[in-house]
């Protein structure tokens, strides 16, 4: 039986039904065509789904729909400012540190939520940070060194 669900998404109010066993990464990729979240494993191994869920980050494919009732859901299309990358979009640019991209969404919203709540965090810290999000290209030098510039940007929280 489907159920109401009203959330925001990006700033902006969402009202949908929604299957029981619907997850938030379903809502998010499938019925409101958010496609930059990306579907990696499906099981909380990749760390590519991640969002924020009332500002933390969360795997959404481990998220159901109706968990995130009443929320307030940030997503990669939800990070820039107007036409402009958030800085820490434009840190990951900047070091070189996106290859194929795919866990890129996922990355990049989890050091967001990293440098909110520690904005200078250290190497060792970073590593924590990021570790549930698998990256099969970059090796991680790249993604270090763009959260080390991220944390040094004037507003990237
Ligand atoms: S798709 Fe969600 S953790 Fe892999
Ligand atoms: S850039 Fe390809 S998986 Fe990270």
């Amino acid at each position: 039986m489907p159920a109401p669900l009203n959330l925001w998404v990006n700033g902006d109010p969402v009202q949908l039904f929604v299957r029981e066993d619907e997850t938030l990464l379903d809502v998010l990729r499938d019925r409101l065509a958010l496609t930059g979240t990306k579907r990696g494993c499906g099981e909380g191994q990749c760390g590519h789904c991640t969002v924020l869920l009332n500002g933390k980050a969360v795997n959404s494919c481990l998220t159901l729909a109706v968990e995130a009732e009443g929320g307030q859901v940030l997503t990669i299309e939800g990070l820039a400012r107007g036409e402009a990358l958030h800085p820490v979009q434009k840190a990951f640019v900047e070091a070189g540190a996106i290859q194929c991209g795919y866990c890129t969404p996922g990355m990049v919203m989890t050091v967001y939520a990293l440098l909110r709540e520690n904005p200078h965090p250290s190497e060792e810290e970073v590593r924590e940070g990021i570790k549930g999000v698998m990256c099969r290209c970059t090796g991680y030098y790249k993604i270090m060194e763009a959260v080390a510039l991220a944390a040094s940007a004037p507003e990237a929280t």
